[in-house]
């Protein structure tokens, strides 16, 4: 080949790769809007919940004194000291389906006296009814938890819920201060947040919108408490929200939020999927799932917007999170099941979303805390172990309560046939200190990726700290007698360049990057 054409050639190929470059540069950008901050991420978005559920409360949380579990005052002491690592704002008990069969005078007063109960809607188990209310309230001052109690409707009356509410708030002398006092506590606790009733299409009483919305007004007539919160639908039932909007639109002094619930099944809730040997067909499925629910929350939004623009009633989604087969050989009634690094990428994906609708999604919590669902902690015998959806939370505390950043992404396609999801998530928030915390998810199970963070409206700044949740296989995991798999690591491939960031980051990963203003 002659010279001049060989220079010719060469000059193509090269203009060919830098346009490449630029396109797969564009290709992944997130912006980060510095100076559009106008919401707050409140941190009961990174609430809890725990029901009467299979090993949720017994033998997960509580194990009573003589117990040969080392615990304190009855409480499992290794549960105890890893929730107080994640600083849990808001726990929302006591279920779930569980909440409507619950009548709460069972729970009280010397624990000889209060009946056993059977657990109808989990797995029929007996329960002695040690955990009650003293015992759910102290927890929650032991892990300075604010407590969110759900009170019976499907089977308990508007008495049983304001009989509730005095015995737990009341500082006067009134008969359920009174008992309280009798059972051995002086002053009142506060709980600020109370849900009318659990899933009351439902396991709540098979109710229908409308009859549900009266009910609501009925019961929060006598709920002399600050935020009471009415049961959301189907989270595709959109006539749910609007009813319930609609008939508390002259109330609204009576309706503080409407519940969300939210569970990501991969196949069918017939046959979900297992949480630990799946295919990356099936990581696929349940990451489109999950990014599913956004549009689904907005259009729950967007009603509540219509019914509500001064925005006083607030969205909790008070239980979201991935739901699998239980792990073989456990009792299906009690959820149990295993947590992976998909899991791990599917909270990320959540929390994003929460984050960014923070304007209106005040609480979210994850179902469920110990040994059910998708739990932070699993628990064997004496021994204990964090699930990859645990340092999730752990890395996500950076957002309580700072200033949400508007980001914009715009990420390669994460192809799977026909259908396409983006391959990144991301939210963004800047603290008290000034500190702009950004946490981004890779949600591909093979695509390593590099993205541009474009810091819109910061002139300078420094990396401060950034750190990464990964792992090698997409079914990484952490388990009894073996080696953590999963954990939060250091992560070094972040790179300054101008105002902006350029990431590389490894598929099935979560990486938090935090920034200070120069
Ligand atoms: O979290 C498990 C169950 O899921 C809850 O009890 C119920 O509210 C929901 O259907």
């Amino acid at each position: 080949m002659k010279k001049g054409k060989m220079f010719f050639m060469l000059l193509l190929f090269a203009l060919f790769s830098l346009s490449e470059i630029i396109a797969q540069d564009k290709i992944n950008t997130i912006t980060v809007n510095v100076s559009e901050g106008k919401y707050t991420i409140n941190r009961n978005i990174y609430g809890h919940f725990a029901e009467h559920l299979g090993r949720c409360i017994y033998d997960g949380i509580w194990v009573g004194t003589e117990s040969s579990i080392p615990n304190i005052q009855g409480y499992r002491k290794d549960v105890l000291e890893a929730l107080k690592e994640l600083e849990i704002p808001v726990l929302r008990w006591p279920g779930g389906c569980f909440a409507d069969t619950y009548h709460w005078k069972d729970g009280i007063g010397p624990k000889q006296n209060r009946p056993t109960i059977e657990n109808k809607f989990w797995g029929g188990t007996i329960e002695d009814n040690s955990f009650g209310t003293h015992e759910f309230l102290d927890l929650c001052e032991m892990l300075n938890t604010q407590p969110y109690l759900a009170v019976n409707v499907g089977s308990g009356s508007p008495q049983e819920a304001k009989d509730w509410i005095e015995y737990v708030t009341s500082d006067g002398n009134t008969p359920m201060a009174n008992l309280r006092r009798k059972n051995g506590r002086e002053k009142p606790w506060k709980v600020k947040f109370w849900g009318i009733g659990n899933e009351n299409w439902g396991c709540g009483g098979n109710m229908t919108a409308s009859y549900y919305a009266d009910l609501f007004l009925r019961f929060s007539t006598y709920s002399w408490v600050d935020t009471k919160v009415a049961t959301g639908g189907l989270p595709d039932d959109y006539d749910w929200t609007e009813t319930i909007m609609k008939k508390t639109e002259r109330k609204q002094n009576l309706i503080g939020g409407i519940s969300f619930h939210h569970y990501t099944v991969t196949h069918t809730w017939a046959d979900k999927g297992s949480a630990l040997d799946f295919i990356k067909d099936e990581w696929f499925k349940t990451i489109s799932k999950n990014f599913g629910m956004e549009s689904m929350l907005k259009k729950h939004l967007a009603i509540m917007d219509k019914y509500d623009p001064e925005n006083k009633i607030s969205m909790f989604a008070d239980e979201w999170g991935n739901w699998h087969n239980v792990e073989p050989g456990t009792n299906p009634g009690f959820l149990y099941h295993q947590n992976t690094i998909r899991d791990a990428v599917s909270a990320a994906i959540y929390l994003n979303i929460f984050n960014n609708s923070c304007y209106r999604v005040k609480m979210a919590n994850i179902a469920q805390t110990v040994n059910v669902l998708q739990a932070m902690v699993l628990t064997n015998d004496k021994f204990l172990v964090k699930t990859p959806t645990f340092y999730v939370f752990k890395m996500y505390k950076k957002h309580f309560d700072a200033l949400m950043l508007p980001t914009e992404v715009i990420s390669e396609k994460y192809l799977n046939g026909t259908e396409e999801i983006p391959s990144l998530s991301a939210s963004a928030s800047q603290n008290k200190d000034g500190e702009i915390n950004i946490t981004l998810a890779n949600v591909t199970a093979d695509n390593d990726l590099q993205t541009s963070i474009n810091l819109n409206g910061l002139e300078d700044f420094e990396i401060i700290n950034s750190e990464i949740i990964t792992a090698d296989k997409i079914n990484s995991h952490n388990d009894f007698n073996k080696k953590e798999e999963v954990s939060i690591k250091g992560f070094n491939s972040v790179d300054k360049d101008g105002n902006n960031l350029i990431v590389s980051i490894p598929s099935k990963s979560i990486v938090s990057i935090s920034l200070k203003i120069k």
